[in-house]
């Protein structure tokens, strides 16, 4: 796999590809504030997705894909939701750190691109991403990484992207006019949706993280 299997921005990818990056990633769940704070709320957010899903009658998942996986932030949580959790991220730092705090008990770990999913069609009940859409640098990116996600998934995706009418976006709109900064990775809700429904499935939530201070998004879908 080269870094054509993941078009972000080459020093972040190298900064989550070195043992330095992975590590301080990981230490910013710990240390700071505001990653607590939206570690808490997509927690709550992604137990009261599951909730929904039970009462839906799909679950508790046989699988889970969790990709990207990071350090596994979420493995845990995750892991209580299914039986069989697969791990995956580009970086193999991360797969490794990973796989180092928590072990091969009913997970399974690969080093995969998102792009690319090495699964074939409908091969697990759930797919996860988090983080990952607004680090792709094109919304064609960003669109096929949906489709892959609505490709392996059986039953239902859960996933996270920036919304592009989200307050965060509106005012960073203003400074890419103003002083020329770069604009973000974000998604129409809209297109989310219409992806979705080209690949059979139905949104069912669309929340924002924090309506200040965030522009991400985390959707549940279900296959029709
Ligand atoms: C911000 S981290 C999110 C990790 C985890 N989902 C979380 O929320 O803690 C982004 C992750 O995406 C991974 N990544 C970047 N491009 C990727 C790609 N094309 N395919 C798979 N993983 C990728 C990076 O290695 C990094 O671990």
């Amino acid at each position: 796999m080269t870094n054509l299997h993941s078009p972000m921005q080459q020093h972040k990818l190298q900064n989550y590809n070195s043992a330095r990056g992975a590590e301080a990633y990981k230490a910013d769940y710990r240390n700071k504030l505001h990653r607590k704070w939206s570690d808490k709320r997509e927690r709550a957010l992604l137990e009261s997705y599951f909730l929904e899903l039970a009462q839906l009658g799909i679950g508790p998942a046989e699988s889970i894909l969790d990709l990207p996986c990071g350090h596994g932030r979420l493995s845990g949580l995750l892991k209580q939701h299914c039986r069989d959790l697969i791990e995956a991220d580009w970086s193999y730092t991360m797969v490794s750190l990973n796989q180092r705090d928590h072990g091969r008990d009913g997970r399974s770990y690969c080093r995969a691109s998102a792009l690319e999913i090495p699964l074939p069609d409908r091969s697990v009940d759930v797919a996860v991403s988090f983080r990952l859409s607004h680090h792709l640098e094109s919304q064609q990116l960003r669109e096929q990484h949906l489709h892959e996600l609505f490709r392996v998934a059986r039953k239902a995706v859960i996933v996270t992207w920036f919304s592009a009418s989200s307050l965060k976006n509106v005012l960073r709109q203003v400074r890419v006019k103003l002083v020329g900064k770069k604009p973000k990775n974000v998604l129409r809700n809209a297109r989310v949706r219409e992806v979705a429904e080209q690949d059979g499935f139905v949104q069912k939530q669309a929340k924002p993280l924090f309506r200040i201070g965030s522009g991400h998004v985390l959707g549940l879908f279900v296959r029709r």
